[in-house]
């Protein structure tokens, strides 16, 4: 068994790690832009490339062959790297590009929610032209200025805008409108929406799908929620797979749209998607609503998941190709997980090489943790050097979220150098925090 590993980060080296422990034992060939010192232990070969350039990895194919290739990021699953593999008879565990559209363009996201009477989404709009007249009336009578102005295509989660967070007024909410619709012809804006977000992933074969465990990730950089946006502070995942902030009604309904969202695709696109699809949903006072959809594991929540997939990942792989799974082919232990991630002081402010020398602590087989290595290098002389962007993805599993949170709370503690992570993740008071949040706005 040969498989082709497209991923970059510490959601690859989770990816990497799921698939070598399969019973087939599978030579893995990793291409990822740059060198990912865990992808490189775990893979038989490993090539840093740019994994935006299809001919070369369709050359690559060709001469090793592999049963099936797994995309992990949504840049190249967004621009048909699928599509360009599948044409020269390598399947592919991610979406062709008109059903990754599902998460590169949020108008088309909407939409099919709209036309398929899929109806928890908010409020919105999408705008092909600069219409300021037309805006200002949506955002002042659906919206009552409260809005997000949304970028409509990949922008490596920087397109989405929040008023009260990234301007201050209709007015420069509009220029930013208008800013998108010049660079890539297309805006959405929409009602902001209040309550509790959290991720809900399936694995899909056209219309079958199975499900994670539900996860809630942590964008803001500091400690209470505070700062600005990033890729993802933290995650953590509850042994009944739920969340304690959820109705168990709402875990239903975000299950159920996934579903719904499967099958509108295979309508609109007339091919099946065959991958991960991640909804990015939010708990309102009334139930849930769709924030977005990606077309891809999330990171870190899949460093939350893929640990405690306790069935075999690549028959999990096999059967999405073969379009035939099951909720046994996906079966997650009943354990807690709490991930924090571990970056530079600087980040999210400054992304340029940091190049500052950290100390890890010596794991030593440890089966209730683990450290995916992200943007990070070794020199030489065998230390650890800092990238700029998320370092580490480190993973505490426990039989209560307690338990998951002291282990990764301890091992990131002991990680020394210039680092900082959020303590706060995947404490009870914060949980607690999200728990009262929820009853005050359902009261
Ligand atoms: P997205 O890239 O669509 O996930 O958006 C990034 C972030 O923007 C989300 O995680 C939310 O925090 C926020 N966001 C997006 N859409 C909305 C909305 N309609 N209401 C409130 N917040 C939103
Ligand atoms: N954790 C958010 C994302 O992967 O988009």
């Amino acid at each position: 068994m040969k498989i082709l590993l497209v991923s970059s980060s510490a959601r690859g080296h989770a990816v990497a790690e799921a698939l070598a422990r399969s019973r087939h034992k599978p030579e893995i060939i990793a291409v990822s832009p740059n060198d990912n010192i865990g992808i490189a232990r775990i893979a038989d070969i490993h090539m840093a490339m740019d994994i935006m350039d299809f001919p070369a990895i369709v050359e690559i194919t060709k001469k090793h062959k592999p049963d099936f290739a797994f995309i992990g990021p949504d840049d190249p699953i967004g621009g048909g790297l699928a599509d360009a593999l599948e044409a020269v008879g390598v399947p592919c565990i991610a979406p062709k590009k008109s059903l990754a559209r599902i998460e590169s363009s949020k108008a088309f996201g909407r939409q099919l929610m709209q036309k398929n009477a899929i109806n928890e989404f908010p409020r919105f709009m999408a705008f092909h032209k600069a219409d300021r007249k037309l805006m200002n009336t949506f955002i002042t009578q659906e919206c009552h200025d409260q809005f997000v102005v949304k970028y409509d295509a990949l922008k490596g989660g920087k397109g989405v805008k929040v008023s009260g967070e990234h301007f201050k007024s209709t007015t420069e909410g509009i220029a930013y409108a208008e800013e998108c619709i010049q660079e890539c012809g297309t805006v959405v804006i929409e009602e902001k929406l209040i309550g509790v977000e959290f991720s809900l992933m399936s694995f899909v074969t056209g219309t079958s799908v199975v499900d994670m465990p539900a996860v809630q990730d942590h964008k803001r950089a500091y400690e209470g929620d505070k700062g600005p946006n990033t890729g993802g502070m933290g995650t953590y995942s509850c042994p009944d797979h739920s969340l304690p902030f959820l109705e168990k009604s709402d875990l239903e309904q975000a299950k159920k749209i996934n579903r719904q969202i499967a099958e509108a695709l295979l309508k609109e696109c007339g091919e099946p998607y065959q991958g991960i699809l991640y909804g990015g949903f939010i708990a309102v006072k009334d139930g849930i609503r769709v924030i977005e959809y990606n077309a891809r594991f999330g990171d870190p929540e899949a460093l939350n998941v893929l640990p405690i997939l306790e069935s075999d990942f690549v028959d999990l792989c096999l059967g999405i190709i073969e379009g035939n799974i099951t909720e046994e082919m996906a079966r997650f232990s009943p354990k807690a997980t709490v991930c924090k991630y571990i970056t530079p002081k600087s980040y999210p402010e400054a992304k340029e090489e940091n190049g500052e020398s950290v100390t890890l602590p010596i794991q030593g087989g440890r089966k209730d943790s683990h450290i995916y290595m992200g943007d990070i290098s070794r020199n030489a002389r065998g230390d650890f050097l800092l990238g700029g962007s998320r370092s580490l993805g480190i993973v505490g599993i426990g039989s209560t979220l307690e338990e998951a949170e002291n282990v990764a709370q301890k091992i990131c503690s002991e990680i020394q150098g210039p680092v900082r992570f959020r303590s706060d993740i995947g404490t009870e008071a914060l949980v607690l925090e999200r728990v009262e949040m929820m009853k005050k706005l359902r009261s």
